[in-house]
This record gives C-alpha cells, sequence and structure tokens, in this order.
C-alpha cells in the first residue's frame, strides 16, 4: 500500500518504506527542469549520479567526471527539489581516505545541497568516517562503473558463489559502518533477493531483480534519449507514453507495483 507524503521525504520516511513494503521510485537528475519533473511525478529518491560524465558529458565512462561538476549538478537539481530525497555521487578518486571523503562530501551537501553521498564499493573506512561526521550514506556494490578499467567490461557481478558471499558480507560491512542505503548494480535477482533480506537499510536495485526494496534507473535510459545503447536491464519508458510527465509516471507505478522489472530486465 502507497503512503503519499507531501512534505519533503527524509531518510526516515525511506527507511519506513521499507519496513512497510512499499517499494521505493529512484531516477538519475542532472538539471532543474528534469528533476521539477521527476519530484511532481513523486518519485521517492533523485540521484546526481556521475552517469551525467556518460549521458551529459559524453565520456564512454564515468571515471573523468570532478568534484565541482557533480557539485554543479547537485546544485541545479536541489533547486528544483521540493519532495524526493537527493543523493549526489561521489566521483572517482575523492573518496581515497576518509580525511578526503569528508571534504568532498561536505562540498555535495554544503554546496550542491545533496542530503546523502554515494560511494562505490565497501570502503568501511570513509563510510564510518563520514557518518560519525553526521553525512548520510549510500553504498554502491556489484558492479561498480568507476572501476571500469579494472574490470574491462559492463557486466554482472557475483554470479560465482565466492563473489556472491563477498557481496553479501561487504552489504554487512557497509550496514554495520553506518550506511543508510545500498545500492546493488547488475547482480543475479536471486542473489540481491538475499541481500534485500539480510540487511535492514533499504537496496535499491539496477539490473538487480524485482525483490529489492526499490529501483533506480538512468533517467536518459528511460526516456530512451541517451548517447549509447540502453543497457539490457533499463526499459524505454517513452513507450505508449504522450511524453517525459507521463514515461515517468509510469515507471513510478510499475515500480510501486513491482511490474518492474520483469524477468526480461533482470539476470
Ligand atoms: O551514476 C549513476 O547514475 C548511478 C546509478 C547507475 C545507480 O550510480
Amino acid at each position: 500500500m502507497n503512503q503519499v507524503v507531501d512534505k519533503p521525504l527524509s531518510i526516515n520516511d525511506i527507511s519506513a518504506m521499507k519496513r512497510r513494503g512499499e517499494k521505493i521510485t529512484c531516477l538519475t537528475a542532472y538539471d532543474a527542469s528534469f528533476a521539477a519533473i521527476i519530484d511532481k511525478a513523486g518519485i521517492d529518491i533523485m540521484l546526481v549520479g556521475d552517469s551525467l560524465g556518460m549521458v551529459i558529458q559524453g565520456h564512454s565512462t564515468t571515471v573523468p567526471v570532478t568534484i565541482e561538476q557533480m557539485v554543479y549538478h547537485a546544485q541545479c537539481v536541489s533547486r528544483a527539489r521540493r519532495r524526493a530525497y537527493l543523493i549526489a555521487d561521489m566521483p572517482f578518486m575523492t573518496y581515497g581516505n576518509p580525511d578526503l571523503a569528508a571534504k568532498n562530501a561536505a562540498q555535495l551537501l554544503q554546496v550542491g545541497g545533496a542530503q546523502m553521498v554515494k560511494l562505490e564499493g565497501a570502503k568501511v573506512d570513509c563510510v564510518r568516517f563520514l557518518v560519525e561526521q553526521g553525512i548520510p550514506v549510500c553504498g554502491h556494490l556489484g558492479l561498480l562503473p568507476q572501476s571500469i578499467h579494472q574490470l574491462g567490461t559492463y557486466s554482472v557481478q557475483g554470479k560465482e558463489p565466492k563473489a556472491a558471499q563477498k557481496l553479501r558480507d561487504d552489504a554487512q560491512k557497509l550496514q554495520e559502518a553506518g550506511a543508510s542505503l545500498l545500492v546493488l548494480e547488475c547482480v543475479p535477482a536471486t542473489l540481491a533477493k538475499a541481500i534485500s533480506t539480510e540487511i535492514t537499510i533499504p537496496v535499491i536495485g539496477i539490473g538487480a531483480g524485482v525483490d529489492c526494496d526499490g529501483q533506480v534507473l538512468v533517467l536518459y535510459d528511460m526516456l530512451n534519449i541517451g548517447v549509447s545503447k540502453r543497457p539490457r536491464f533499463s526499459k524505454n519508458f517513452m513507450t505508449g507514453c504522450d511524453g517525459v510527465e507521463e514515461a515517468i509516471q509510469a515507471y513510478f507505478h510499475a515500480v510501486k507495483n513491482t511490474e518492474f522489472p520483469s524477468l526480461e530486465h533482470s539476470f
């Protein structure tokens, strides 16, 4: 059962959605105009993703994105935010140690207007330190796009039992370190379901099956306006819709009603 909250959402509202079994909706946003549409459609979380390096800047990876650029886009989105909870990505090499992470995360909150930062990998020391400073953190496990030059290819993670167990352990460690949310990207649906059950913080999936506590997609992929090929786990929500507002509403309803992702969009 969805409970409509008109006031600006806090992390407590997002956590309560998991507890009552309401799916959490999230989309990436990079500018004020799209952010206003996303917010008005009732999407629960806007993520200023470093995917902007690919969909806005035209790079082939997220690696070139800088903290200054993330702060700028977070500012653009936060000016349009009325209700949705706002998370911003920490870009590549901005959280190599806890002090560096705190300095850069503070920029995203103080100047960018974000309410939470997201960082890739099991960076437990950084997460713990940020949380101690009062900075809410979203972890990100599974496919880590900032490590693409190490990975070689954007592929499904956690398929082998050992890799799957490591993801389960890392999810626990991030929760213990104080993370409030976890994004799981490109992992088998059964593994994502297990992790979502094992930890109490909400798990937001992308290419991770329908049993996560919520879903996120890159806005330009689901509107089918990206410069590169849409990933298999994403879906063109413009099909059969009259415009952007309708497509975002279709995504909202599909996630809340567990109609998305279907098996076709899962691994
Ligand atoms: O940068 C981004 O858009 C992301 C999502 C893919 C989760 O991290």
